[in-house]
Parts: C-alpha cells; sequence; structure tokens
C-alpha cells in the first residue's frame, strides 16, 4: 500500500519521479525513462513548462494540427487545432473546403458580458440590506477603481452591480450580482480581484452601518467568483446555399438537406442524442480553445450549462430549408481572450494567435464557433450519409497499425489494401498478420 507523503512539491524532479516509481510503478525504470523521454532537451523551453503548474514530471503530448481553407467574414485562415481524436482535424478541413466554395462561414459576435457573484448570508430584513446596497453602492464601486483602471482604458470594466435576494432559495442567501466586459482577456483574474473588494468592502460597511440592529451586522461572506454561465457571451456563426449545391456520397442535394435537418430536429428534441451532438461540436471548439491557450473546462461548463438553459438539454446547432436554401447555424455562449494567461507565456500558443492574424477576443469566439459549426456538419454530413464509421476508421488505421508495431513498408501496403477494404481493428490484424507470413 503506498504511504502518504508530506513536502511532495518541495522534492526536486528527480525526487518525485523516483518516489511516484517506487510507490506506484514497481520501481520501474523503464517507466522513468518514458517519463523523461517527454522532457524536452531545451531547458529553458522545459523549465517554462514545469512552471506552469506543481509538481510537474513530464510533458503531455497533443497533437497540434491545422485545418486550412476556413473562409470566415471574407478572409481565408487556416486553424490551430490541439486535439487526440484522430478524425476531427481531417472533418473540419473537409467542411472548410466544402463551405470555401458556397460563400463561406459568417460570424458575429452577440455580446460580450461576462458575471461574478458576492454569496453572502444576511440575517436581517431583506428591506433593511436593500435600502444599506443603495447606500454603499457608491463605496463599492469606488473601491474597485484602481483595479479597472486599466481595463477602463481599455473601454471594459463593470457594467452593472445588483443586490440579488435568493432568500426563496436558501434561508438568508444574497448575492452582489455583477456584470463585467474583459475586452480581450478572458478577465477570470480581474473579475475575482474585483468580486473579492467587493466583498471585503460589504463586510466592512455592514459591520460599521448603524441601521443595522447589532446581530444583523456581521454579514458572512460566502465566497466570490466569477461565473462560467455566461449567456451574454454569445456568437453566432452560420452557413447557407441554394439546396442544389447541397449533396453528398450520391444524395442529391434536397434529400441531403431533408435528412440533415431531420438530424438537427432530433438533437434538437432528443436529449441522448443532443449530448453527442454537442460532443461532436466540442470537438472543433475545444481544439481551437487549447491551441490558443484559453481554459477548456470554462467553456465546456458554460456550453453545457447553456444547452440545457430552459429545462431540457437540447442541440446547440439548428437548421432551416427555406425557399430552396439550407441554412444552418449555432449559437454558443464562449468567453475567451487573448491577452493574460497563457496567450503571452505558452511558445505554441503564440504561435496559434499569430496563425490567426493576432485575433481579437471577438474574432476567436467568432472564429471558434465556425469550427464548432464545421465539425457539426462534418459529423451530420457522415451520419446520414456513409454513416461515422467509415471516416472514422480511415483516419484511426494509422493508430492500429502503431499499436501493432508496423513498418514503414507495412504502413505503406496496409494504407493501399484498406482503399478497398472495410477496416475493423480485427481485419487490420489478420491483413498485417498475412503480410508478415508472406
Ligand atoms: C465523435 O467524436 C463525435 C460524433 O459522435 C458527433 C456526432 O455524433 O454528431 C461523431
Amino acid at each position: 500500500m503506498p504511504k502518504t507523503v508530506s513536502g511532495f512539491s518541495k522534492f526536486s524532479k528527480e525526487e518525485k519521479i523516483q518516489w511516484i516509481a517506487k510507490e506506484y510503478l514497481e520501481n520501474d525504470q523503464n517507466a522513468v525513462k518514458t517519463l523523461k523521454q517527454y522532457w524536452n532537451s531545451n531547458e529553458k523551453l522545459q523549465s517554462l513548462h514545469d512552471e506552469f503548474i506543481e509538481n510537474t514530471i513530464s510533458n503531455f503530448y497533443l497533437p497540434f494540427g491545422v485545418a486550412p481553407n476556413f473562409l470566415i467574414n471574407g478572409e481565408i485562415y487556416a486553424l490551430p487545432m490541439a486535439v487526440e481524436e484522430s478524425s476531427v482535424v481531417a472533418a473540419a478541413s473537409k467542411a472548410a473546403k466544402f463551405w470555401s466554395q458556397r460563400g463561406g462561414f459568417k460570424a458575429e459576435v452577440i455580446n460580450t458580458t461576462k458575471v461574478g457573484q458576492v454569496h453572502f448570508l444576511f440575517k436581517g430584513e431583506p428591506e433593511e440590506l436593500r435600502v444599506f446596497f443603495k447606500e454603499i453602492k457608491p463605496t463599492l464601486l469606488l473601491s474597485i477603481k484602481p483595479i479597472t483602471a486599466n481595463m477602463e482604458k481599455r473601454g471594459g470594466g463593470l457594467l452593472d452591480l445588483q443586490l440579488a435576494d435568493k432568500t426563496g432559495e436558501l434561508d438568508n442567501y444574497f448575492q452582489l450580482f455583477a456584470k463585467f466586459e474583459t475586452c480581450d482577456s478572458m478577465g477570470a483574474n480581474f473579475i475575482n480581484s474585483c468580486l473579492e473588494k467587493f466583498a471585503e468592502v460589504l463586510k466592512f460597511e455592514a459591520e460599521n452601518y448603524s441601521h443595522f440592529q447589532k446581530e444583523h451586522r456581521s454579514i458572512e461572506i460566502i465566497m466570490s467568483i466569477l461565473s462560467n454561465f455566461v449567456p451574454e457571451c454569445m456568437v453566432k456563426a452560420e452557413i447557407s446555399c441554394p439546396v442544389s449545391e447541397l449533396g453528398q456520397n450520391g444524395m442529391d442535394g434536397k434529400h441531403f438537406a431533408e435528412k440533415f435537418i431531420q438530424a438537427v430536429k432530433i438533437a434538437e428534441i432528443e436529449p441522448y442524442r443532443a449530448v453527442t451532438h454537442n460532443k461532436g461540436i466540442m470537438n472543433g471548439i475545444d481544439a481551437i480553445v487549447l491551441a490558443t491557450g484559453n481554459d477548456f473546462r470554462a467553456v465546456e461548463a458554460g456550453v453545457h450549462a447553456y444547452a440545457s438553459k430552459d429545462g431540457k438539454y437540447t442541440s446547440l446547432t439548428h437548421a432551416s430549408l427555406e425557399n430552396e436554401i439550407f441554412k444552418f447555424w449555432i449559437e454558443i455562449p464562449l468567453a475567451l481572450g487573448t491577452i493574460g494567461g497563457l496567450t503571452n507565456i505558452h511558445p505554441l500558443v503564440k504561435l496559434a494567435l499569430k496563425m490567426l492574424q493576432d485575433p481579437s477576443a471577438r474574432d476567436l469566439m467568432e472564429i471558434t464557433a465556425v469550427a464548432g459549426l464545421a465539425q457539426n456538419y462534418g459529423a451530420i454530413s457522415s451520419l446520414i450519409t456513409t454513416g461515422i464509421q467509415q471516416g472514422h476508421m480511415k483516419m484511426h488505421l494509422m493508430n492500429i497499425l502503431n499499436q501493432l508495431e508496423a513498418t514503414e513498408n507495412e504502413k505503406t501496403e496496409m494504407i493501399e489494401h484498406f482503399k478497398t477494404h472495410p477496416i475493423t481493428h480485427s481485419s487490420v490484424v489478420s491483413a498485417i498478420e498475412k503480410l508478415r507470413e508472406i
């Protein structure tokens, strides 16, 4: 049984690895070798990565791919994508090429407001608190000025501050509900700093407020934190074309469009399907979010909360066919940044943003929504025509061959062979076994 450890974070990297190996990996020095194999030989670069988090012992590689030919609002982009799933970049590239010949993607930011809350308990009458809040609001607003000065210069800052009475749902529970504009930064540190200042001032002012009865002067701050639910930080992207220009894999345009719309409608009304449908959208979104150094957990949490905001989980995309025009669109909350965080520290993130022509946060919201829409278009197109496995397994072939330690020659032969044979794990195993017998 491994023992608990004290002071682990103070161990050297070598000591940490040896401790893990001894306690959990049967002292296997090959495992140690594997960990070290992923160290970067450039020590400066390695130490940069070591310092992103605590207790770094190695790097975890993800492929960094590129999906070219994305025509978005009249500009052609090559999208940087960090993702491990074999078919994602291929599907994005295919959809991008297809739509670049049909007017491309149109995208538009709807709004960019972010939210934060100070959650607290007050045991007096709500009306007393309302009066108090009104009186101290100017002090609260003034208190964050040193934090917001720079953001205000860039056109952002606090947009609104309200008192919310939640006592109907939880005894004594109130919030300071704040809205922010954080311009090109994701703004988490900015928002949280403002909120913690509000909390401090709120508590102090209550303690010195003579109109509260003595026992009500002590407001209990429970926590101060931004919300990753951002239904007012929305972006829309769409594609459209005459139905005659659609059609795929032997299916005519009209039939394709009708079947496509039906598939989207199913995701609109059936949560089991909607989750997988949206997962496909997130294949594209997360890959860009990761490559550009944004917080994919925050994006995921916000997106899925939005997908269920009306009480039932539903599709993030919608499709229509009117007057022979097929239209497919997405509306999605995306709180992204292009400055701060990893954006000017991680060399690949800097490069990804440069590839995107140094986008503003709004540009990045548009590009990312497009990636999600393209991915969903690709997935549905395959699902309603050939089925997903054909393309999926074609891309997965290389993973199976690598697993079977195929040589370069064997890979070439297998790729040729499977151009005309169905790919499954067992068919690849038998084909390679046969080849090795010759
Ligand atoms: C696989 O990663 C994503 C899909 O399942 C999405 C979908 O079903 O729409 C193919």
